[in-house]
């Protein structure tokens, strides 16, 4: 038993659509829970005018009844408002009609940073937005809202995930942060920052060392290295670890099984060992400048500036909603593989024999 997402669509194109499945029956979903993450994902102070178009509604299409999920697949839709804009140019058949609207005109000027140029050749696009439109972050509010659905069930086992922004144009201090923003607003150029994800309540024994595959640092670090625009994963102290000592490095373990530190990010052998888990993801600055960078005209050959299109001058706030909802799926994912179970009450009921078996939280000074 396993969780599985599929998404589909274009960031101008009619909508998103998402496929979910291996919940199990009887989970009870909150369509404003959905809402607000959704609406958390836009926020953040340097973000486009899109933000406010979109109101990135969720259309349930099946596999929820009277607001509990039936055990079969959900599959929902958003619909990008912008698409009105972009009818003619992201038509999904030819369309007809007088060329009108955004996206007429072919882009030749792949972007430094971005998909453009990358996909166009890999697919053999003449015209880069057929690369863009699905390489962009649009596709991230899909991923949200199967966050927030990840969120619900993890929330039987007593988990919490958080995400938020520790650092943003490598200042540390979020009195900086907007005028970190407006400064390079001013100079056409965008930022990058640093997210911090903190999961609490998290059940020891989630992820395995069997195979490398099942171990859910490697998870966690694919689940956001799949993020658009992120460069970097560290797993509790990360980097800062290899330039320690062991003695310096480690959490030693007290009566009680419990730990005065949590260097580790509460994951050891690629398991959960009962501790917070903390991951952070570095996010590189936007590559669509308003001060474009140099490239080549792909019709011509010829050096030419980058595409300027409307953009975000730094989206880590967002980032920060969208690495939340990746871990998230992450940890319910492998928590459904652990206790499996076809309604919730399978579900939960495994997890509190499993607590019950190794007789956690252990009271300090217990015996096995
Ligand atoms: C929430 C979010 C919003 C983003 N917004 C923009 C944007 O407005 N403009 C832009 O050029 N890139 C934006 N990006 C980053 C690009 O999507 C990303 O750099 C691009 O797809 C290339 O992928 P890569 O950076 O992982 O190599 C955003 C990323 C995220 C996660």
């Amino acid at each position: 038993m396993t969780l599985r997402l599929a998404t589909a669509g274009e960031s101008h194109g009619p909508a998103l659509v998402a496929i979910l499945t291996g919940l199990p029956a009887g989970l009870e979903l909150d369509r404003a829970a959905i809402e607000r993450d959704l609406a958390r994902r836009r926020e953040g102070y340097g973000r486009s005018p899109r933000q406010q178009l979109e109101r990135d509604e969720v259309e349930v299409l099946a596999g929820l009844r009277h607001g509990a999920t039936l055990g079969t697949p959900l599959a929902f839709v958003i619909r990008n408002r912008d698409h009105a804009n972009w009818a003619w140019g992201m038509s999904p058949w030819p369309p007809e009609g007088e060329a009108s609207g955004k996206g007429t005109s072919a882009v030749t000027l792949p972007r430094p940073g971005h998909a453009d140029l990358a996909g166009a050749l890999k697919f053999g696009h003449d015209d880069v937005r057929n690369a863009l439109e699905r390489a962009s972050a649009r596709q991230t509010a899909a991923h949200v809202a199967a966050g927030t659905v990840a969120k619900a069930l993890l929330a039987h086992l007593g988990t919490t995930v958080a995400g938020s922004v520790r650092e943003l144009g490598g200042q540390t201090s979020a009195e900086d942060w907007e005028r970190a923003t407006d400064e390079a607003r001013a100079d056409r150029d965008t930022l990058g920052g640093i997210v911090e994800v903190v999961a609490e309540g998290v059940p020891p024994g989630l992820g395995s060392y069997a195979a490398k595959e099942d171990r859910l640092d490697a998870r966690l670090a694919a689940a956001l290295m799949g993020v658009q625009a992120v460069k970097g994963v560290e797993v509790g102290e990360g980097f800062a670890l290899a330039r320690l000592r062991g003695s310096q490095a480690h959490d030693e373990i007290e009566p009680g099984l419990t730990r005065e530190t949590n260097r580790a990010g509460g994951l050891e052998g690629g398991v959960t060992n009962g501790n917070p888990l903390v991951v952070r993801a570095a996010m590189k600055p936007l590559p669509t400048l308003m001060r474009p960078l140099r490239s080549v005209d792909l019709a011509s050959g010829e050096p030419a500036d980058a595409l300027v299109e409307r953009s975000d001058v730094q989206a880590v706030e967002a980032l920060a909603v969208v690495a939340e909802a990746a871990v998230a799926w992450e940890l319910a994912r492998a928590a459904r593989e652990k206790f499996g179970g076809d309604a919730l009450g399978d579900f939960v009921g495994a997890h509190r024999a499993y607590l019950e078996r190794i007789r956690w939280p252990r009271a300090r000074g217990s015996v096995r």
